[in-house]
């Protein structure tokens, strides 16, 4: 039998903007490019580790971890590991681009082995945690370093970035973007020793890198590329642009790039530019690629590979019901918030396979789990052939089925992959309907802020889709308090049937959410917090009187849920304007201004808080 490999590939990357400034906590966008480099890790019988590489062979044991150059990134990372590591094994490093034309390539290998090391070790560490490891790494090995490379090759596709908090948010970026490089690379460890930009710098960059992102999400290719021009002018400035970069640009520029700047540190390094024009020629004496980035991600133009996130949200106006089972129509509309970095990022791609491959949070699932059989069943529904299957990874930084609509922001990410992975060009009310085939609460996770779910009256569900609401409420804050994370014994999906079918309440249900619905809305457009946090916290408990009146009866609350709940009341009789939702589990969820934000924490001191509209 052949020994057992553990193999992962992780993404080179190229930053679009934000260089420099990242580093005082101001956002980077930063795309992973189609490269990849790949390590098949097998493990020995003794404490013998072989590194193999296209720089180089190392050998050693286990018990002499010595960092040693071009191995750095490796070995530290094999040293913070030392404890759990249980034997000796070869690791077979291959990479599709050269480490010296600067494209993260020391980021990849960071990637490639954390995820060989997750699924080796065991670990079942999400890519945040990944990330935080993997940055302490490469701050051991060259200094400083904000983990924007890191994060583009953990997560891929194209990405805003904030190194402290650390936050990533998928964009989607169709531009064509191609990059050059200058022939020279000078590593970041000596471009940030050498160069530091002043406050007002940082700032400038930081506004620029925010217009970009509002560029690329309204699709302005020409505004842009205005800015990535702005971009270069500011990295100018800093002394970081060298003669061959000025020449690239100027050349790309007259070739009809409708932008273009340094890609990274600078000093060297290369060149990104924007737009769909004819290489020129003259720039031979330098390596061309091609950043693939069509739907957001960098390999979803090869239609192997995709990956996409969605938020999870809250309804304020709870679904609860359907009309049609198969399709998940709804009885009532509902209206939610979506919260911004909570959510969950879904790796897809197709394997020749009779059976899908779930991986959620590193563990495979198997066909027992209570999720599985609803994932395979959907799943189903897109698969191009018997013979092809899919490979899902599911990454879900909130609790699974614990009442925080975690199926939303999985069947949300699902559809938006399966767009990308299958080409479908699908727009955004098409993606909602594909989201509520699998969760209803997900057609609203396509989109952020507040978010209405119309319930629609087509039998075929055609009608049936989330809109966004665009309404700004950047004081509206949510407070997550964790009663219990373990999984519910009572999926909404069974105890919705459940209500349907017997609850004594439920006929009073759809008139009293379309009532709800109605003062929502009124709320949102008069900013009137209080009508706001009065009828979502009476929707929730309506919803609840009707499982309570189903039979056999549904509660899903605990001890500790009423406390809060009491807690909460008592609070708003001493004149605190806080209220609270509940889906279906025992967490509660606070609402509240952000003038109210010290007083909360003060009360409720595990409460973790959402800023939906301050990310
Ligand atoms: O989409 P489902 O099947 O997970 O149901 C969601 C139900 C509630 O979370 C209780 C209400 C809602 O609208 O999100």
């Amino acid at each position: 039998m052949a020994p057992p490999l553990f193999k992962a590939s992780a993404p080179g990357s190229l930053i679009l903007m934000g260089e420099y400034a990242v580093l005082s906590g101001a956002p980077a966008i930063v795309m992973a490019i189609h490269s990849t480099i790949t390590i098949t890790l097998t493990p020995r019988t003794d404490t013998t580790i072989i590194i193999d590489s296209a720089l180089g062979q190392y050998q050693t044991t286990l018990n002499s971890l010595n960092i040693t150059s071009p191995f750095e990134y490796v070995l530290t990372m094999l040293k913070y590991y030392r404890e759990k590591i249980p034997s000796g094994f070869s690791l077979k490093i291959d990479s599709e681009f050269s480490h010296a034309m600067g494209l993260g390539s020391s980021a990849a290998v960071t990637a490639a082995l954390l995820k060989v090391l997750n699924d080796w070790l065991t670990l079942s560490l999400d890519n945040a945690s990944l990330w935080k490891v993997g940055l302490s790494v490469i701050h051991q090995v060259q200094g400083k370093g904000s983990g924007a490379d890191l994060a583009a090759s953990l997560y891929g596709g194209t990405l805003v970035f904030y190194s402290h908090p650390f936050q990533v948010r998928h964009l989607t970026c169709n531009f064509p973007l191609h990059a050059f490089f200058s022939g020279e690379k000078v590593s970041t460890k000596i471009a940030l020793q050498k160069i530091t930009p002043t406050p007002h710098w940082i700032q400038e960059m930081k506004l620029c890198t925010e217009k970009a992102i509002a560029a690329i999400e309204k699709n302005d290719e020409i505004h842009l590329g205005k800015l990535l021009n702005e971009g270069q002018k500011l990295l100018r400035n800093l002394n970081v642009s060298t003669a061959s970069i000025e020449n690239i640009i100027e050349t790309v520029r007259k070739a009809g790039s409708m932008g273009a700047k340094i890609s990274g540190s600078g000093l060297g390094d290369c060149v990104i530019a924007l737009g769909d024009f004819p290489i020129p020629a003259s720039l031979d004496y330098v390596t061309t690629l091609q950043v693939k980035n069509a739907l957001g991600d960098p390999r979803a133009s090869l239609s192997s590979y995709a990956v996409a996130y969605a938020p999870s949200n809250i309804a304020l106006c709870k679904y609860w019901g359907k009309r049609d089972i198969s399709l998940n129509l709804p009885m009532n509309s509902s209206l939610s918030i979506s919260l911004g970095n909570k959510g969950a990022t879904t790796e897809l791609s197709l394997i020749q396979q009779s059976q899908h491959q779930i991986i959620m949070n590193g563990h495979l699932l198997n066909l027992e789990h209570a999720h599985a059989k609803q994932l395979h069943s959907y799943l189903d529904r897109f698969r191009p052939n018997n013979e092809t299957a899919f490979l899902v990874k599911i990454s879900v930084n909130i609790p699974v089925a614990a009442g925080l609509a975690s199926s939303a922001c999985i069947y949300a990410s699902i559809a938006k992959a399966l767009n990308q992975l299958l080409d479908w060009k699908l727009d955004k009310k098409a993606l909602s309907i594909v989201a509520r085939l699998g969760s209803g609460s997900a057609c609203r996770s396509i989109f952020e802020g507040f978010v209405e779910w119309q319930k629609g009256s087509r039998d075929n569900g055609e009608d049936s889709y989330a809109i966004p609401l665009n309404i700004n409420w950047p004081e509206l804050c949510i407070g997550l308090c964790l009663v219990e994370t373990k999984e519910k014994k009572v999926s909404s999906r069974d105890g919705m049937q459940r209500t349907v079918e017997t609850s004594t309440l439920y006929s009073a249900w759809p008139a009293q959410a379309e009532k709800d619905l109605m003062l929502l809305k009124k709320a949102l457009q008069t900013h009137d917090f209080d009508l706001l946090g009065k009828t979502a916290e009476q929707n929730a408990l309506s919803m609840h009187a009707t499982m309570l009146s189903a039979w056999p009866p549904l509660c899903y609350s605990t001890t500790e849920t009423l406390a809060l709940m009491k807690k909460v009341w008592t609070l708003r009789e001493q004149g605190l304007s806080v209220y609270f939702t509940q889906d279906a589990g025992p967490n509660l969820k606070l609402l509240f201004e952000k003038s109210n934000l010290l007083t909360i924490k003060e009360h409720f001191k595990n409460v973790e808080i959402i800023e939906p509209f301050n990310l």
